[in-house]
């Protein structure tokens, strides 16, 4: 009996080797590939002030059903240096070739009511359906190594699922950097809200400051930038441009540099549709053991 997570991948190559549609199927795959990879080319010339530089984005019609999932991190492989300069990307929806909404719901069942749940049974195969420890992490620790000389392990990896009800006062405006070099946010419910209300939108700003070259220079970054962790900063910022707003409404994976990226997230208010769910995906974090990114996700767990 083959583990879970590969009959499902095996699922997927299966629907799309056996299309009857045959070389037909090949073209339009090559046609999507090549055309992700000129998307790229093209952005990569908009380059504007480091602030204001447009995200590296593929197709939104570029879905999973016509690219596999090797194919679909590949596309990071390809524009390495773009997401370096850039510090984030986002890539195609999943909705359109993973029940993602049954994924959601039992996800939601494993969190049962607390905040955040570190790698649930079914939150693992999600990650495993997605090929995101076979394929994704891959790619990042070649990137890590390259660039920022990690020296550790592939496995370093710190998967969350982050659940925020509405009328949840404490997950609000905690502007933050991460301790790991990427950060994945893979949106899986993500609520509406009318009139000015807040949902939980990700307000964040690539290459915020400098890679930290030591853990205190990583840590008093992490103190002086503090000052934007509320509600009234954080809106200044967004009002000049300076975060971008991000509400996931298509349901997009988002990948962006953890330790150079300030982000946040608005409020999901009582005005919301619903509770709001994402899968945060960390990976390496080249901080010691007393670093205080290590500190806080040892108490997190307890
Ligand atoms: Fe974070």
């Amino acid at each position: 009996m083959l583990p879970d997570s590969t009959r499902m991948m095996s699922g997927l190559c299966r629907d799309a080797h056996q299309d009857d549609k045959g070389c037909f199927l090949l073209l339009w795959k090559t046609r999507n590939y090549l055309t992700a990879l000129l998307q790229i080319k093209f952005s990569r010339g908009l380059l504007g002030d480091a602030n204001t530089r447009p995200m590296l984005i593929l197709s939104a019609t570029d879905t999973l059903q016509e690219r596999t999932m090797e194919h679909y991190w590949q596309a990071l492989e390809q524009s390495r240096e773009g997401f370096m300069e850039r510090g984030a990307m986002m890539f195609p929806a999943l909705s359109e070739s993973l029940d993602v909404d049954a994924y959601a719901r039992e996800i939601m069942q494993e969190v049962v009511g607390r905040t955040f749940c570190a790698s649930s049974p079914t939150h693992a195969r999600l990650l495993d359906a997605l090929e995101v420890r076979n394929e994704l992490a891959p790619v990042l620790h070649g990137m890590a190594r390259e660039h920022f000389g990690y020296q550790g392990s592939l496995e370093d990896q710190y998967h969350i699922a982050r659940l925020v009800t509405p009328g949840n006062s404490t997950e609000q405006y905690r502007a933050h950097f991460d301790s790991h070099l990427f950060t994945l946010v893979i949106p899986l419910i993500i609520p509406t809200a009318t009139d000015g209300n807040e949902a939980g939108e990700l307000l964040y700003r690539p290459n915020a400051r400098r890679h930290p070259r030591s853990e205190l220079e990583n840590t008093a970054g992490k103190v002086w930038f503090k000052r934007y962790a509320n509600r009234e900063r954080a809106t200044r910022l967004l009002e000049k441009k300076q975060f971008t707003l991000e509400n996931f409404a298509e349901r997009r994976p988002m990948l962006f540099s953890g330790r150079t990226t300030l982000y946040t997230n608005r409020a999901v208010s009582l005005a919301a549709s619903g509770p709001r769910l994402t899968l945060l995906a960390h990976f390496f974090d080249p901080s010691p053991r007393y670093g205080v990114g290590k500190l806080l996700r040892t108490l997190r767990r307890r």
